[in-house]
């Protein structure tokens, strides 16, 4: 069994900060192991130079790494053949890529199925393609935080073109059925995309067995550098859309009048790639191999648990959550609110006066409280917006869990917010 105390240690930032920091934003970006630093600076002591374009040694040795970043990142999430992932900035830059790709072969009349619970990134890219006449549909959820099926399976026709759901929501923490998704819209003839985003950081995901068209994630949120994230295809279907950006190193030849594209990857790495990136989240890859995804889940499957536990011991008369209470269902993800913080009571002016009297607390002032205790959490939409009025309410605070985290950080979450409950009685 690992120590997530000895986890906790090859942290730097979160030995340095010690006790003043409790960092539960972890949906948000992740803290980065030593192993991962080390790499990158590896990277630019010994190997820096440009890609794919030098004739020299060093240049080459780059390109090595480089490559092999992109076969390890593949092993990773089940994928047979490397040349199905193209490294982008992150999941948002892949959805957008996705969207203008496919967008030239959408046409008027024809549906993007998508769900109330996707995050802005999962969202935006696709109601470009309003302009053209593309319908975007999304599937509600059920009163638990789950996926309301029916309403899938009804809103999928012969007109939806697109099928793009989120693995695992940001901001309910619920896991959706990616294969059960994907069997539905390939049964309908549509194509399946899976936004990994809050997925394959936290569980394993293969996409082989999902059979997933294509995933998108991010390497900042799995312990890997910023700037960096990936694009998984089926090669064919990859390899059949346009590109996105042009430029060097995406192309076969350059006239002044037309250009021929290289085939995929390639086509979508146009520019002096993150070569940085890709050798940095290939590190945070193999030290999340080395515990295991399995026990990654395990862990934040006893964390959520453990955090409901809390929550009914502690009792806070206004606190309310949300989200699945099956943990079968249910990532490593608490939304809450102290207060009934919804649209009306604002409309109506009520707030102020039921701040007054303590039966609301701003999601903000809920922060800002934690912060005093060093709990780091995020409040406000959480770049889901339509999620959030669809829960009615305007905003709600997070605590979102990672390998480093433990049940005493749970305990110090829920002490905390007793006080700020104490506070505005
Ligand atoms: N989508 C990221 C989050 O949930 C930014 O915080």
């Amino acid at each position: 069994m690992l120590s997530w105390q000895q986890i906790k240690g090859d942290f730097p930032l979160l030995i340095n900060k010690g006790k003043n920091l409790i960092f539960l934003d972890n949906a948000a970006t992740t803290q980065k192991p030593k192993q991962v630093i080390d790499a990158i600076v590896d990277y630019y002591t010994n190997w820096n130079s440009n890609v794919r374009r030098g004739i020299y040694r060093l240049s080459e040795e780059a390109t090595d790494h480089y490559e092999k970043s992109r076969e390890n990142i593949s092993n990773f999430i089940g994928s047979s053949d490397p040349r199905q992932l193209a490294f982008v900035r992150n999941t948002t830059e892949a959805l957008n890529l996705l969207a203008y790709s496919m967008g030239h072969n959408l046409h008027e009349g024809d549906e993007i199925l998508l769900t109330i619970m996707e995050h802005h990134s999962n969202i935006v890219p696709w109601q470009f393609l309003q302009e053209k006449g593309v319908k975007l549909k999304f599937a509600d959820i059920n009163e638990d935080g789950t996926l309301d099926m029916e309403d899938f399976r009804n809103k999928l026709t012969r007109k939806t073109k697109v099928v793009s759901v989120t693995h695992c929501s940001n901001l309910l923490g619920t896991i959706n059925d990616a294969a059960e998704l994907a069997k539905l819209a390939h049964d309908n003839g549509s194509l399946f995309i899976l936004d990994g985003a809050q997925s394959v950081p936290h569980m394993p995901v293969d996409v082989e067995k999902l059979d997933c068209d294509f995933l998108a994630f991010s390497g900042h949120k799995m312990l890997g550098p910023m700037g960096i994230g990936v694009l998984y295809g089926k090669y064919d279907l990859l390899n059949g859309l346009p590109p996105f950006n042009g430029g060097g190193e995406m192309i076969s030849q350059v006239y002044t009048d037309h250009s021929t594209y290289a085939d995929a990857p390639e086509k979508f790495e146009a520019g002096t790639p993150n070569v940085e990136g890709a050798i940095g989240l290939s590190a945070a890859v193999d030290y999340l191999r080395n515990i295991g995804m399995d026990e990654v889940r395990s862990h934040e499957k006893d964390l959520i648990s453990y955090t409901l536990k809390k929550e009914e011991e502690h009792h806070i008369d206004i606190l309310k959550s949300y989200g699945p209470r099956d943990m079968e269902k249910r990532g490593g993800i608490y939304t809450f609110n102290l207060g009934e913080f919804n649209p009306l009571s604002m409309s109506e002016g009520l707030i102020n006066e039921q701040i007054r009297v303590g039966s609301n607390v701003h999601p903000h002032d809920v922060a800002t409280g934690l912060d005093s205790s060093n709990v780091a959490v995020r409040a406000g939409h959480h770049c889901a917006m339509p999620l959030t009025h669809r829960l009615n309410v305007v905003a709600t605070s997070r605590a979102s869990y990672y390998i480093y985290n433990s049940r005493e950080d749970v305990d110090l979450l829920f002490e905390s917010l007793e006080k700020i409950r104490r506070l505005y009685a």
